[in-house]
C-alpha cells in the first residue's frame, strides 16, 4: 500500500531533520532528499518543502535545485534559504543583512486572512537565523508577515500555492511553528493525518508478508530497542520463518544476556541465545588498541552469527533494525553537488558468501518513532526506555586490554550505578550512562591495611542524538551514595571519579 507523503528537499541545513520530524509528529509521513536528487513526483507526493543551508543565496556555488515538476503544480514552502532561493530565483533581491538576524522575534504584523496563518496570532514569537534578506519582492508576491527588522517575514505567490518563510517553523522556539506547518500541510496541502504507529505497523507487516511470502529470514538481536522492535514486526509479519540469535559475547551488562533472552522468550520470538563469550575474549586477548578491539569484536560477531545461520535451512534473509538517521542521504558538508550517504558505526557488513537478501523494517523511522511504534506493538516500557549501549559493550569501557575478571568487576560497579539511578528516579531524565574501568591504580586504606587498588568513572550524559552530549549534573548526595555502595561491595575498586567532561571536545566513551 502506498501512503501520501511529503517531500523534504535539503540545502544543508542543521535543521532539516527536525523539519522531517514536525511533519511526522502531525501523522504526515514524508521523506528527505538532497536538493539535488533527481525525484519521481508521483500522486503520493502532497507537497514539498524547501529547507534552509549553511550557504547564502549570493553564494555562486549556491545550491540551485530543478523546481521544474514541483513549482506551480505543487503546493511548495520555502523556509529560510528556501524562501530566498525562491524570490531570487523570480527576480526578486536578496542582500546582505544590515544586522544578522538570529534567535527570538516577534511577528509584528501577520495576514490572519491568509491560510497559512490561520490561528497564528499577532506578536507570535518566531526563530530568525540567517545573514541575508529579502530586500525586494517580485510584483506578484505578496508579504503575509513581517518583524519589526524583517520585512519580508513570509509571503505568498499569486495564483500558485506556493509559500515561504524567513524564520524557522521547526525550531521549538517558533511557538506557532507547528500550527503554520499545520495549516500548510493540512489546509493547503489537504493531507489527512492518518500515518499512526497503528496505521505503519498495518502497512509494515502487510509489505513484508508480500515481499518475504514463505522465506527464512534471521536476525541479529543485540537487547537493543531497535532489533527488538523490528523483531517483533517481522514476528508479526511471517511467524516462526523469523529465526533471532542473541549472541552473548561476555561484554554485556550483568545478567543482561540471561533477562532480556528470558524477556524474548516471553514476547513469543523464536529466538536461541549462543553463549560465545570465550571465543570472544580468545580474539580478545592481549589486544589494547581500541580499533582493534572494534574489529576483532565485529569479526568474531560475523563468525558466530554466520556459524548459527548456518544451522537454518535455506535461509534466504537478513534482517536488520536500520533506521532513517542511518540511511537519509546527506548533502556534503560543502555543499557540493555530490551526495554522501552517512556511514553507520555498527554496519560491519557481512561476509560475501552469506548471500542473504537485506529486509529493514525501520529504515524510515527516527529512533523516537521506532520506540512509539515499540509501544503500539505492546513491547515492554522498560525495555523501550533503555539507554543506548554500543556494540562492542564493555570492551570499550574497559581501557586497556580485556580479561574476564575485569568485567566482573566492571558489571559490579555498571550495575550498582544504573541500579541507583532507577531506584532514584534518575535513570529516565539521562540519556546515557555506565562505568569505565581505568587501566590505573591508586593507593588506598581500608580498616587498618593500605590497598593498591583500581579507578572507576562514572559517567551519565544528556543527548538527543549522541551527536553532541552534556554531562549530567547528577546530584552530589547520589554520586556520594554510588561511590561509597561501589567501594565498599566491588573488591578490586578502591577509587571512583565522576566524569564531567561535554562532547565536544571529549566523547561518550573513553575509547
Ligand atoms: P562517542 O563515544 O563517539 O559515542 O561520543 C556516541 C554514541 O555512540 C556509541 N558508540 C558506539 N556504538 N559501536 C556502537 O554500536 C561502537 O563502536 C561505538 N562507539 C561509541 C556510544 O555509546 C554513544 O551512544
Amino acid at each position: 500500500m502506498t501512503h501520501e507523503k511529503i517531500i523534504i528537499l535539503d540545502f544543508g541545513s542543521q535543521y532539516t531533520q527536525l523539519i522531517a520530524r514536525r511533519v511526522r509528529e502531525l501523522n504526515i509521513y514524508c521523506e528527505i532528499y538532497p536538493f539535488n536528487k533527481l525525484l519521481v513526483i508521483d500522486e503520493d507526493v502532497k507537497a514539498v518543502i524547501l529547507s534552509g543551508s549553511p550557504f547564502s543565496v549570493r553564494d555562486k556555488n549556491s545550491p540551485v535545485p530543478n523546481l521544474k515538476n514541483i513549482k506551480g503544480k505543487l503546493p511548495l514552502l520555502g523556509v529560510c534559504y528556501g524562501a530566498q532561493y525562491l524570490a531570487k530565483n523570480s527576480g526578486g533581491e536578496v542582500l546582505p543583512s544590515k544586522i544578522r538576524e538570529y534567535g527570538r522575534a516577534n511577528l509584528s504584523y501577520v495576514n490572519n486572512g491568509n491560510i497559512l496563518f490561520t490561528d497564528v496570532p499577532n506578536g507570535s514569537q518566531v526563530w530568525m537565523s540567517h545573514g541575508d534578506t529579502i530586500s525586494t519582492l517580485p510584483s506578484n508576491f505578496e508579504i503575509i508577515a513581517s518583524t519589526k527588522d524583517v520585512k519580508v517575514a513570509a509571503y505568498k505567490i499569486e495564483n500558485e500555492e506556493t509559500y515561504a518563510i524567513q524564520f524557522h517553523p521547526e525550531v521549538y522556539h517558533s511557538t506557532d511553528g507547528k500550527q503554520i506547518l499545520q495549516n500548510f500541510l493540512v489546509d493547503v496541502a489537504g493531507c489527512t493525518q492518518d500515518w499512526t504507529p497503528s496505521s505503519f505497523v498495518e502497512d509494515t507487516v502487510n509489505e513484508l508478508k508480500e515481499k518475504l511470502g514463505n522465506d527464512k529470514v534471521v536476525l541479529g538481536l543485540s537487547g537493543g530497542v531497535d532489533s527488538t522492535v523490528a523483531a517483533v514486526l517481522l514476528h508479526k509479519a511471517i511467524g516462526e520463518n523469523l529465526y533471532c540469535i542473541f549472541v552473548d559475547n561476555g561484554l554485556l551488562r550483568k545478567d543482561e544476556f540471561e533477562s532480556v533472552l528470558k524477556q524474548y522468550h516471553g514476547m513469543g520470538l523464536n529466538v536461541k541465545g549462543v553463549n560465545a563469550k570465550d571465543r570472544f575474549y580468545e580474539k580478545l586477548a592481549g589486544l589494547t588498541d581500541p580499533e582493534n578491539k572494534r574489529k576483532a569484536i565485529g569479526g568474531t560477531f560475523i563468525d558466530v552469527f554466520d556459524d548459527e545461520s548456518n544451522l537454518i535451512k535455506d535461509v534466504k534473509w537478513l534482517a536488520q533494525g536500520t533506521i532513517y538517521p542511518d540511511v537519509i542521504e546527506s548533502i556534503s558538508a560543502t555543499g557540493g553537488p555530490s551526495a554522501t550517504i552517512k556511514s553507520h558505526h555498527n554496519v560491519g557488513g557481512l561476509p560475501d558468501y552469506m548471500k542473504l537478501k537485506i529486509v529493514e523494517p525501520l529504515k524510515t523511522l527516527f529512533k523516537d518513532e521506532v520506540r512509539r511504534i515499540g509501544k503500539s506493538l505492546g513491547i515492554d516500557a522498560e525495555l523501550l526506555g533503555r539507554h543506548p549501549f554500543p556494540g562492542p559493550g564493555l570492551a570499550i569501557r574497559i581501557l586497556g586490554d580485556i580479561n574476564s575478571e575485569k568485567v566482573r568487576i566492571l558489571q559490579e560497579v555498571d550495575h550498582i550505578f544504573i541500579s541507583s539511578l532507577k531506584k532514584d528516579g534518575l535513570y529516565d531524565s539521562v540519556w546515557q550512562a555506565g562505568a569505565i574501568f581505568l587501566p590505573v591504580q591508586s593507593v588506598g586504606v581500608m580498616g587498618d591495611e593500605r590497598t593498591y587498588e583500581n579507578a572507576v568513572a562514572l559517567r551519565a550524559v544528556e543527548s538527543t542524538d549522541g551527536m553532541t552530549a552534556d554531562w549530567v549534573h547528577l546530584p552530589y548526595e547520589f554520586l556520594a551514595k554510588v561511590s561509597n555502595e561501589i567501594i565498599n561491595k566491588v573488591k578490586g575498586i578502591n577509587r571512583v571519579v565522576y566524569d564531567i567532561s561535554s562532547k565536544p571536545p571529549a566523547t561518550i566513551e573513553w575509547e
